[in-house]
């Protein structure tokens, strides 16, 4: 072993079976990765670990559930300690999941050979937000309670088969026992086995395509992954060990008084990367909110890695020069659009008053006056940008992401009591 390289602890062997000898000089720089996958799995560990110390004391009965929280913070050893960096993690794993996802999809490497990670990748986003959903019922306080009752309630109203699904999560017409037994066999035995599958299928795919995507216009030398990327891995690691460990000491979790089933906060809010999705609800008929919109996004995010891409541009951020521009004037349209039409609709326009049938005034008219303006903003980039179909997906994926963004900000920040906007 030469002098350079760094002496194998658990840690370092641990990353060192994860990798090939030698790696692509390009495709180790923070700035290609920023480490966010790496992150992501660094947290997942951290989760199951300080998951499965929760479970020793853990009660999954709405009698005992809140109260053996409560003991395993004040009567444990690092209770406290444990329950926060549980709670931070996942918060913060939701929204490293979600930039390593914007950093895929800007670099250009979710095409060809990577266009299965793509989606092995939404399913662990959908599994990542099917932990965080789970867990958050655990405390069985009164912002969990009640949040899973909103989301159930939301649920309810996809068409056709919303009750039914609902009624099958819950266990039941209402949120009970049951539906805490479920969620904690979903949140500690099943979810784990699934997420693991796909992490295991997510990296082989990525060992499969030779490493994470490199742009080949610049000058690539092979090096030896021991000290050069374990090394950046060590850090990013330890640096991510450090956050989450120093605002777990810093940072309760919240925990209410114990779930009421009487007694409903006012307002009464999904979990916080949901409230994007209740956003849309508030502003939109029940069927374009829970049926139209997402599935169209869901074909819109199979359809992105099917269109061929010229060879030389895959693992470009952002594609080319005038996709930057485009990413730019899709933010500032998406912002100004998203919050000018909640304006709108809180202050001005009741379309519920009309006098048509409410999938039109509330459903039809409100989203048209959305994609209008959105089709007329892809109609000039495609004319006068002249923007190829790459660049017109960047666009309009820009302004799926930014939207969602903005009504997550609305719904966080701004709808206190009976969801109305205040300020
Ligand atoms: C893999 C094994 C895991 C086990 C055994 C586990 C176990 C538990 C237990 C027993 C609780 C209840 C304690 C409490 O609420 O304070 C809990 C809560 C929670 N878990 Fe997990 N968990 C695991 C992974 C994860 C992952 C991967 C995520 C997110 C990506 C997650 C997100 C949450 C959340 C948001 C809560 C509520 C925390 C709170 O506010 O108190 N868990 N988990
Ligand atoms: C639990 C969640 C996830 C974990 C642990 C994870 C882990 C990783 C790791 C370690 C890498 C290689 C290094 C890096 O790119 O940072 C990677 C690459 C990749 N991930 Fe993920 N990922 C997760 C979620 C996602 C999501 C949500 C997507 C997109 C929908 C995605 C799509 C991809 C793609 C396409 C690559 C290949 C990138 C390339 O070749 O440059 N992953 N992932």
């Amino acid at each position: 072993m030469g002098n350079d390289k760094i002496k194998h602890s658990v840690l370092t062997g641990f990353l060192l079976h994860l990798h090939p000898k030698k790696v692509n000089s390009e495709a180790i720089k923070y700035t290609r990765t920023f480490g966010l996958g790496g992150i992501n799995i660094l947290l997942f560990v951290i989760l199951a670990f300080t998951g499965l110390l929760l479970r020793f004391s853990y009660m999954p009965t709405p009698e005992r559930a809140y109260d053996s929280i409560v003991s395993f913070q004040n009567n444990t050893l690092f209770g406290s300690l444990i329950r926060n960096i549980h709670h931070w993690s996942a918060m913060f794993m939701v929204i490293t999941t979600f930039l390593h996802l914007l950093r895929v999809f800007y670099s250009q490497s979710i095409y060809y050979e990577r266009k299965k990670n793509w989606y092995y990748g939404l399913i662990l986003l959908l599994v990542v937000l099917a932990f965080n959903f789970t867990g958050y019922l655990l405390p069985w306080d009164q912002l969990s309670y009640w949040a899973v009752t909103i989301m159930t309630n939301i649920i309810e109203y996809v068409p056709f088969v919303g009750e039914w699904l609902a009624n099958l999560i819950r266990g039941g017409e209402i949120v009970n026992e049951n539906t805490l037994l479920n969620f904690y066999n979903f949140h500690t035995a099943l979810l784990p086995i699934l997420s693991t599958v796909f992490v295991v299928l997510h990296f082989w795919l990525i060992r499969k395509a030779k490493g994470v995507t490199v742009a080949n216009n610049n000058e690539q030398k092979m090096v030896n992954v021991n000290p050069a990327l374990i090394s950046k891995e060590v850090i990013v690691a330890l640096f991510t060990l450090a956050v989450v460990i120093f605002i777990g000491l810093f940072f309760n979790a919240p925990l209410l008084e114990k779930a009421n089933p009487m007694v409903s906060p006012n307002p009464s809010k999904a979990p916080w990367y949901f409230l994007g999705f209740q956003e849309l609800l508030i502003n939109l008929h029940p069927i374009i909110a829970t049926l139209i919109i997402p599935s169209a996004l869901t074909f819109f995010f199979i359809f992105i890695p099917k269109v061929s891409i010229k060879n030389e541009k895959v693992g470009r951020w952002f594609y080319s020069e005038k996709g930057k521009r485009i990413i730019v004037y899709s933010v500032l349209f998406a912002v100004v659009t998203t919050s000018l039409l909640i304006l709108i609709l809180e202050y001005w326009l009741h379309l519920n008053k009309l006098d048509i049938p409410l999938f039109i005034s509330t459903g039809i008219i409100p989203l048209f006056m959305y994609l209008i303006p959105a089709g007329t903003f892809i109609f000039i980039l495609k004319k006068k940008l002249k923007a190829d179909k790459i660049e017109l997906i960047l666009a309009l994926a820009t302004i799926i992401f930014t939207s969602y963004i903005v009504m997550s900000f609305v719904g966080i920040w701004l709808r206190g009591e009976a969801m109305h906007l205040i300020f």
